[in-house]
């Protein structure tokens, strides 16, 4: 794996940027890839802070322009698809994407939604045809891998958890990830910040223990 595309959402600053509430979302990105860089120090990574510069939200120009046959867009809805292209091609090169996430209303935050609604489009990341029937949709990209670090203010959204069936945050980006080509999935979080105790503090320890051993899985050869 020699590309990974590394994609943050917290509004939050980085650790480092800002002595207040910093975002632990973005913390276990940077642990990750600080820990996979000191094993693996040829890989290239590219960088999207989502919260600093957001994704614009598809309009119905957008529409038009990535449903027009190929080919067949004016140079204005070439300029309205520039964002959609340059994110696209930051999916394709990549065999690993990492996306950090915090939860908020217990999905995934709207920059990164947003994001997502830009990446996935017809004749890139999927084709669509009714002579298949029932599900019309097939997808384009493959082999690749997704990891996603998630914050939670609350606790037990994992199967079997507590609150399970309020998580709408990894089963959303799992099933989206499919999309960006990813076979494989991963998903390490870090719950109880709300409570600021020392669940809180086990659960970022622990994320923080598995995201070391994540990655020297998936640089075993
Ligand atoms: C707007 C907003 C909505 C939130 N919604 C939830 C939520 O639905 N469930 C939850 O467990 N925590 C929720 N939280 C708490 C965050 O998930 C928690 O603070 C997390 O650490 C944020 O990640 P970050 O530190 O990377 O920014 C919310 C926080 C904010 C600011």
């Amino acid at each position: 794996m020699n590309n990974i595309l590394h994609i943050d959402s917290s509004v939050r600053f980085a650790e480092g940027e800002s002595s207040s509430h910093t975002s632990i979302s973005k913390s276990l990105g940077q642990h990750f890839i600080q820990t996979w860089m000191k094993k693996n120090n040829l890989t290239k990574v590219v960088y999207r802070d989502l919260a600093n510069n957001p994704p614009e939200f598809i309009s119905m120009d957008w529409l038009a322009a990535a449903f027009t046959e190929k080919g067949g867009c004016s140079e204005w809805q070439k300029r309205v698809l520039e964002q959609s292209d340059l994110y696209y091609e930051e999916v394709k090169q990549a065999d690993l994407i990492l996306i950090t996430a915090p939860m908020h209303n217990y999905g995934m935050p709207a920059v990164l939604k947003a994001w997502f609604d830009q990446v996935l489009r017809l004749n890139h990341t999927f084709t669509f045809d009714l002579k298949r029937g029932d599900f019309p949709i097939e997808l384009m990209l493959f082999g690749k891998v997704l990891v996603l670090l998630t914050s939670t203010g609350e606790f037990g959204f994992q199967v079997g958890g507590v609150r399970e069936e309020m998580n709408h945050l990894g089963p959303h980006v799992k099933l989206l990830g499919r999309y960006l080509g990813a076979e494989s999935f991963y998903e390490i979080g870090s719950e109880f910040q709300e409570f600021k105790d020392v669940r809180h503090q086990h659960s970022i320890a622990n994320a923080r223990i598995q995201i070391e051993s994540l990655v020297t899985d998936l640089l075993r050869p």
